[in-house]
């Protein structure tokens, strides 16, 4: 019978360890363990193969034989072929499903801009429903804009205390803990966002932040915070308007007529 060669001993052992660090440890015991910890243990584990296989010259030159046989015999085409087609089938296949659009479980998909609740709320106090809800200082844009301007300058101020750290200097979402969070926070800069939202809506988010968000709002764990517990009503109003001066557009309002 012919003896099992050296090469695909250490080629069973190394796919034993894997499939025992992959499927059994991270999937039957279901520890935890990441990817690049079992990258980590498989390097080892290549290593230890290594110095195991070249302590003895002898051994080495056995542990070669098949690599060489398979790359320079004339009676091993085949084997070359197979190899040539399976390796890059293996090579795309895998980077394919690392790549590839994880399908979402159904009955569960996660909803970044879902439905504001009936009333708009400041602490317990309702302010209004939310169709009719608009922001009480947005008349003085036209009725008194010198007086509007105190109220951008006043939210300009919230916001470089308050906001910046996440929505970024210039509003477009790069702030220096952006890198940190996920989802990441909101970029006003983006022509989705505030031209599809009424006033009310951000009223709504900034107030509750993300603890406020209903089921359809989770699971991702949002890091906005709860705004109503640090802002005066008309602080959180001010910066609304902010973020419409800074960045050029206009909030939606369904024809009420400003
Ligand atoms: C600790 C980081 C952090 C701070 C500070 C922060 N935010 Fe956010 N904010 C987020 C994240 C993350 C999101 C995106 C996830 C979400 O919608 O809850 C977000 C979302 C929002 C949204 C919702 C936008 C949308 O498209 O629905 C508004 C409005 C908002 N923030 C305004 C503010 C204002 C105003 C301040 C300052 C008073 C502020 N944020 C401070 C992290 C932060």
């Amino acid at each position: 019978m012919k003896k099992t060669s050296l090469f695909t001993i250490c080629l069973v052992i190394f796919i034993v360890c894997w499939i025992f660090l992959r499927f059994v440890i991270g999937g039957i015991i279901s520890a935890p363990i990441p990817n690049t910890v079992i990258a980590m243990y498989m390097a080892l584990i290549f290593i230890a193969i290594l110095v195991h296989v070249s302590v003895e010259d002898s051994r080495f030159t056995e542990f070669l034989r098949p690599v060489n046989e398979t790359l320079l015999d004339d009676n091993k085409r085949t084997r070359r072929l197979i190899l040539v087609i399976l390796i890059p089938l293996l090579l795309s296949g895998y980077t394919y499903s690392n790549i590839a659009q994880k399908a979402s479980p159904l009955g569960d998909p996660r909803q970044a801009h879902p439905k504001p609740p009936l009333d708009l709320t400041y602490k317990d106090e309702v302010i209004d429903t939310m169709q009719k809800a608009h922001n009480p200082y947005r008349k003085y844009e036209k009725e008194d804009p010198e007086l509007f301007k105190e109220h951008v300058e006043n939210g300009r101020s919230v916001y470089y205390k308050n906001c910046f750290f996440c929505h970024g200097d210039h509003l477009d979402g790069k702030g220096h803990f952006a890198a940190a969070l996920n989802p990441l926070p909101a970029n006003f800069q983006d022509p989705g966002i505030i031209p599809n939202y009424q006033e009310s809506f951000f009223f709504w988010r900034i107030s509750k932040g993300g603890p406020g968000l209903p089921n359809e709002g989770t699971p991702w764990n949002t890091a906005m915070p709860i705004w109503e517990d640090i802002l005066t009503q008309e602080e959180i109003w001010d910066v609304i308007i902010f973020l419409s001066e800074y960045t050029g557009y206009t909030y939606r309002t369904f024809g009420e007529g400003h």
